[in-house]
């Protein structure tokens, strides 16, 4: 059983995607240990407690890494986590941390595009195409490895908000798959016993 903490700041739908695709059985081999936010108004902690799941406001690295380790933390997914994390976290956590951005990576992604800036960035650049990337975490902003892209379409007289609600739905879609991704391809855990027992 994959132990997933989920790093959250904001609404947490991309949460609730996954809190729910577990419960439908459609994302197994993985149960969210904790979810650990980043302010305390982050309504993802209602989401958490209405799930049953184990809530934590922090905002120190020290802090942060004996959470995760409290809870033994096989791989952490950043889910509207607006904090960048320090390499200390990184280098515990190589290959283990996935994050989703709400665009198709390399383009409209590092430091300042993050939330709706990265819909208006793609609509003033007169795209066709937008889309969401699930993503290793690395050293720098949005530049790890791509685990999953899907593409969605920009219509005529989108908006930020019209675009941010139609990527969103993908986003919701390609972070569970992405998980699964991961653990068809991590290795073995100690001891040779795979990651979904
Ligand atoms: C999403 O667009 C996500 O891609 C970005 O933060 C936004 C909010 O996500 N990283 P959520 O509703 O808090 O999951």
């Amino acid at each position: 059983m994959v132990n997933i903490s989920v790093l959250v700041s904001g609404g947490g739908t991309n949460l609730q995607a996954l809190i729910d695709k577990i419960q439908a059985g459609e994302l197994e081999g993985v149960r969210i240990v904790q979810v650990i936010a980043s302010r305390e108004d982050a309504y993802a902690l209602e989401r958490a407690a209405k799930a049953g799941i184990k809530g934590k406001v922090v905002k120190e690295t020290g802090r942060l890494l004996s959470e995760l380790a409290s809870e033994n933390t096989d791989l952490i997914v950043l889910a509207g986590y607006m904090k960048v994390l320090e390499p200390a976290v990184i280098d515990a956590y190589r290959k283990r941390i996935v994050n989703i951005h709400p665009s198709l990576i390399p383009k409209y992604c590092g430091k300042g595009f993050y939330g709706k800036r990265v819909h208006q960035a793609v609509i003033d650049g007169k795209e066709k195409v937008s889309g969401a990337t699930v993503h290793f975490v690395d050293e720098g902003v949005d530049t790890g490895e791509i685990i999953l892209q899907r593409e969605v379409p920009v219509e005529p007289g989108d908006t930020a908000d019209t675009l941010a609600a139609r990527v969103l739905k993908t986003e919701h879609v390609i972070l569970a798959e992405g998980i699964k991704k991961v653990m068809a391809e991590l290795p073995e855990k100690e001891g040779g016993k795979k990651w979904a027992e």
